[in-house]
Order: structure tokens, then sequence, then C-alpha cells
């Protein structure tokens, strides 16, 4: 009966040298299974005498347990061997750095336009909002615009294949100047309101982009004088760059809608941009005509306007020299404001 313990020994040997289920239940097979080499002796029990039967067949009864024990423990120790693998390899290491999400944030220019509100509000200005398809009248004529103003050609102002009220085709806002006229039309002086929007014009490069912003000034009353527009945008300027080490000048210019017109240049006296005049608005006193317009009388109220581009004042208040940067939409730009 040595072959019994000798075949324990060998089952012990064969399910101690596999470590994965499938390859256990092959060597289950190789003892316990149809051929296996148990199944074989209980099968050769017949041709013995009865007496001796019993004895055999319970000695290879006895080893088939036994057999089968290992086989149970080995599947105990595999299954646990396999839990704790995966316990290892799924657990979680606390003290990673947490993944984090993008939170998005304001556009520079957004900024900027939050910015002017802020400080014209503070100073008692109304914010007005309008459309950006206007009609040829608002945009152009109640500003003063002869009708072969070249800022009415195709190369200028984008047109919309539809007309207006006026029987002229609608267009694309050129400026925010309409909106003193809109605004002004519904509203009894003292009007002080700025304007901030989008504006458009067939233009493109490393200064001008076919969209751009802008904010419109505009304070009427019966007795607002150009020194009150100094006055007025010097302090808005000291306080939008955060800073007293800046000179204004008014250089004479003209627009339509003004008279005298003026252009803004400020100039910083300290910083990398120091010592250089930079335009950086229009302006002027609102002409008689355009005052007609508001449907007010011009020898009773008088005041001033302004138009002044946002993205040139967010380029001078970070020092980014390409305006095309604000509309590439690259989060490597862009996340650098927040
Ligand atoms: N609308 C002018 C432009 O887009 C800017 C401007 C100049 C606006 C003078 C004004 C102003 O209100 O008074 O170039």
């Amino acid at each position: 009966m040595e072959r019994l313990e000798q075949l324990i020994e060998e089952a012990r040997a064969a399910f101690a040298a596999v470590d994965q289920p499938a390859a256990l239940e092959n060597e289950k097979a190789r003892f316990l299974g149809k051929s296996g080499s148990i199944t074989g002796l209980l099968k050769g029990l017949g041709k013995l005498a009865p007496q001796e039967k019993r004895v055999q067949g319970a000695r290879i009864n006895a080893a088939k347990e036994a057999i089968e024990r290992l086989l149970a423990e080995r599947r105990a120790q595999i299954a646990e061997a396999e839990l704790n693998a995966r316990l290892a390899q799924e657990s979680i290491d606390v003290t990673l750095p947490g993944r984090k999400r993008g939170a998005g944030g304001i556009h520079p220019v957004i900024r900027t336009w939050m910015r002017v509100e802020k400080i014209f509000g503070s100073i008692g200005f109304d914010v007005a909002d309008g459309p950006e398809i206007e009609t040829d009248w608002f945009n152009f004529t109640a500003l003063n615009n002869p009708p072969n103003h070249p800022a009415r050609s195709m190369q200028d102002t984008f047109y919309v294949d539809i007309n207006g009220t006026d029987g002229l085709p609608l267009n694309l806002r050129t400026h925010t100047s309409p909106m003193q006229v809109r605004y002004a039309r519904v509203h009894r002086p003292p009007i002080k309101v700025i304007a901030p929007g989008r504006t458009y014009r067939v233009d493109s490069d490393a200064t001008h982009s076919p969209m751009f912003h802008q904010v419109e000034g505009l304070w009427i009353d019966e007795d607002v004088s150009f020194a009150d527009l100094k006055g007025v945008y010097t302090d808005f300027l000291r306080r939008f760059f955060e800073s007293d080490d800046l000179q204004v000048r008014f250089r004479p210019s003209f627009f339509p809608f003004t008279e005298p017109s003026a252009e803004i240049d400020m100039m910083f006296t300290s910083g990398p941009n120091k010592g250089k005049w930079l335009e950086i608005s229009g302006a002027g006193q609102v002409h008689p005509t355009v005052v007609r317009n508001f449907g007010l009388d011009p020898e009773q109220y008088i005041g001033f306007a302004f138009g002044s581009g946002l993205e040139r004042l967010t380029m001078l208040r970070y020092g980014v020299d390409d305006l095309r940067l604000f509309f590439e939409g690259d989060l490597r730009f862009l996340s650098q404001f927040n």
C-alpha cells in the first residue's frame, strides 16, 4: 500500500506546484478524474475477492479523501492569494495629490469690461446694453456721419442682407456710439451712461480683429464741460491702471459726432512702457446735431462722449502685444489671468 502513500505525496506536490485555479483543476483530474489514478484503482477492485475488496476499498477511499482534502486546502490557498494580490493592486494611495478639475476663468477682456463698469458705476454712470446688429440711422446718420463717409464703405463695415426700418441694409455696429443715441432718446437729462459691448469691422492684423470691444461713455446735462471729460477720464485711467504714475493728454482730432474732438493719449511715467504716448480713446463734446438727434435742445444741453477700445486697455494693463492672443482660445495664455 505504499502505492497509495506515494499517490498522496504526488498529489500534494502536484497541487503545491500550481498557483492558478485552472491548473489546479487539471492536476485534480490526474488523480480523481475519470481516468485518474485513484479512479483506476477503484475500478480494479471488481477483480478482487470480497474480503480483499473491502479492505482495499477502505484504503483507497481513505487515500481518495486525503487527496480531496489536499485539493480543498490548495484551492483555498490559491483563492486567498488571489484576493490578497487584488487587494494590494487595487488599494488607494490616499497620500497622492487630488486631481484638480479645470475651474474655468474670466477672459481678460471681460475682466477689463467688468473693471470699467465698476469704476464708472462708482461715479454714478448707468450701464447700458444694446443691439450688435444696427440700422444705418443709429450707426451712422444719427451720429452726423455724412452719407459718403468712408466708414460706411464695404471695406470697413459688415453689412447684413436685410434692410432696417430706415430702408437701408442693417450692419454689425462698427462702434458702440449708436448706444449714445439709443440711450439718450429714452432717458431724460442728466444722462450719464457707459455702454460696453462687441463691435465689428472688416479688419484683421496684430492690432485689429474683425470683432472687438469698445466702451462708450456719455454725460449730458446743462453744464457738462470739456473740463469734466478731462477730470472723469483721467481719474478713470488712474483707477483702471491702479497707478498715479501716468499722464493724460488731449490731442485735437476729428469725429463727425463731436465738436471739438480729441484723441486721448496716455503715458506711463514708470514701468516698462514709460515715456511713450499711447492712444487710448476718442472723445469730444457732443455735436449739436447729435444732441438734436437725442431729442434734446442743443441750446440747453451739452456734454461729452468718449469711445475706448477694451482690448487696448487690456493689452496695456497686462503688457500683451498681440491682440490675436485674446481670440485664439489658447488656455496657456488665458489661464495666466486667473
Ligand atoms: N466711435 C469712435 C470709434 O469707434 C470712438 C469715439 C470717438 C467715440 C469720439 C466717441 C467719441 O463717443 O466722442 O472710433
